[in-house]
């Protein structure tokens, strides 16, 4: 079952390369469907100028496949951004955070033209909540965002032993239903001390390649 699932993220991870434009810079996430697309990145290497990066993990593996990393602050603009989901709507309104990159995440996706999601089928659903929504928080703020969450109606989890590349800690939200995405991830972002929330729905994907079975397929706005 794990096998297939990484046979389709890879599946995926590929299909992203018709979205790159020869001789620009491109967007990337991180995670194992990440991974995938920048293992595809390296194989037209030569055609890009380069990529900026949303964490240490994915920096390490386009350098190590020869492709160069640009500081966001060096870059003006960006056509794609190209990144997997831990949740994915009908509207393409996402959950995202698991591997705790979600705050430069979210600042690259927030300069890309188009936010293009990969990810395998089984990300899919009618109400994103079931995984626990990921919010990172400076952290002498955690104790009293945790105790705002739960007034919010989730049960929030001290995520153990891991530090964000910005340095802070995750709170990951259990018990969540996610009626109205957009209300929720201003509200979240609203509390004093946290960083970013995990819900990308004000700025959803554009463009999601979704792998099955069946192959991929392609959801546009
Ligand atoms: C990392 C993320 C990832 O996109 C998300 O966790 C999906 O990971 P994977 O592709 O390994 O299933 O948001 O912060």
């Amino acid at each position: 079952m794990m096998m297939m699932q990484d046979e389709l993220k890879k599946a995926v991870g590929w299909a992203a390369l018709d979205y790159v434009t020869p001789g620009t810079i491109v967007g990337v996430g991180t995670g194992s469907t990440a991974a995938h697309f920048i293992d595809a990145l390296g194989s037209i290497k030569h055609q890009i100028e380069g990529a900026v990066s949303s964490s240490e993990a994915s920096t390490e593996k386009l350098k190590s496949l020869g492709i160069p990393v640009f500081d966001l602050n060096s870059v003006d603009r960006l056509a794609i951004y190209v990144d997997g989901a831990d949740e994915i709507n009908d509207q393409m309104q996402m959950i995202k955070g698991g591997g705790a990159a979600l705050t430069r995440e979210k600042i690259i996706a927030a300069v890309a033209d188009k936010f293009i999601c990969i990810a395998d089928a089984s990300k899919q659903v009618q109400v994103l909540g079931k995984f626990p929504l990921p919010v990172e928080v400076i952290s002498m703020a955690r104790s009293y965002v945790a105790r705002e969450l739960v007034k919010l109606g989730g049960l929030p989890e001290y995520r153990q032993h891991v530090v964000t590349d910005n340095g802070n800690v995750i709170l990951d939200v259990h018990n969540l239903s996610i009626i109205d995405p957009c209300a929720l991830e201003i509200a979240i972002n609203a509390l004093p001390g946290v960083v970013t929330v995990g819900l990308f729905a004000t700025r959803a994907a554009d463009v999601a390649l979704i792998g099955s079975a069946d192959g991929v397929k392609t959801l546009t706005q």
